[in-house]
């Protein structure tokens, strides 16, 4: 058994969907979250400039003793998931992995869906994943960046929100895929109008909730997991002001945040 908490970061509020699935499979976990909202969004930026921030961002969270470190976002899980486990001598797990598990698991046709940001398109980590998996598997891919803001801005049933929709899924539609991974953190939020658009037949596949559940399992499995008795304790850091994180995050945690700090990752380093 580890006391430790378990670490968890993205760029943004996006991240706390996953937490969110963490809280519903181990509350009794204590958890320590970084959004990096000073420099989000990380979809548009380039792997080395992600890679750098990811890198940062698992320094701060390693120096409070996380006992695991959940990379949140799609975009660092798909371009600095390998430098961070191979830097950093505690388990990490990515979003990426979790996700094309559970869309080779449900697939009928072989024909699987990906959506996510231009960095997480571009990088073809899903593809590569799902095809490790099951190499005959077709995979269509389609970047939807248009899917963030909407989700932020709580635009997730409504006209533009349908219409976004129809015109980035079309041509996943055309392809006939019958599992559609969501691979963005926004994404589940718009999951009514995503399943509306792309018709009952196809299953929808949110990587938070899978994410939370191989988390459960390398804890059980490494005997790290805390008794089901206890009750996590929350932490929060941002890198630019609270406020908009708290706005916008207790929709995407549905439930309130706890205090949410603000920290430099600059002078934290400089500390060292
Ligand atoms: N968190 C990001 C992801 O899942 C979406 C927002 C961003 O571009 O930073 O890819």
């Amino acid at each position: 058994m580890s006391w430790q908490a378990i670490g968890i970061f993205d760029s943004g509020v996006g991240g706390l969907t996953v937490l969110r699935e963490i809280f519903r499979a181990l509350p009794q976990e204590d958890t320590i979250y970084f959004g990096d909202t000073a420099r989000v969004p990380y979809g548009t930026k380039s792997p080395e400039t992600v890679t750098r921030y990811a890198h940062e961002i698992t320094t701060f969270l390693a120096k409070r003793d996380i006992k695991l470190l959940v990379v949140a976002c799609n975009t660092a899980s798909a371009v600095a998931l390998n430098a961070l486990k191979r830097e950093f001598p505690i388990p990490v797990v990515g979003v990426i992995e979790p996700g094309a598990r559970r869309a080779v698991e449900v697939t009928r046709s072989g024909r699987v869906g990906v959506i996510g940001t231009a960095g997480t398109i571009k990088s073809s980590a899903y593809s590569r994943a799902i095809k490790r998996l099951n190499p005959a598997a077709e995979v269509i891919t389609r970047a939807c960046p248009l899917f963030v803001p909407l989700a932020e801005e709580g635009w997730t049933d409504n006209q533009v929100a349908r219409l976004t929709a129809q015109t980035y899924l079309q041509e996943l539609r055309e392809a006939r895929v019958d599992t559609l991974v969501l691979g963005c953190t926004h994404y589940p939020l718009l999951k009514t109008v995503i399943a509306e658009t792309m018709g009952p037949d196809v299953v929808l596949v949110d990587s938070a909730e899978e994410t939370a559940r191989t988390v459960a399992e390398i804890l059980s499995k490494k005997k790290m997991m805390r008794p089901p008795s206890e009750q996590g304790n929350h932490h929060y850091y941002v890198s630019d002001i609270p406020a908009g994180f708290i706005r916008v995050g207790n929709r995407f945690l549905g439930g309130r945040l706890g205090d949410v700090y603000q920290v430099n990752l600059d002078e934290e380093s400089a500390g060292d």
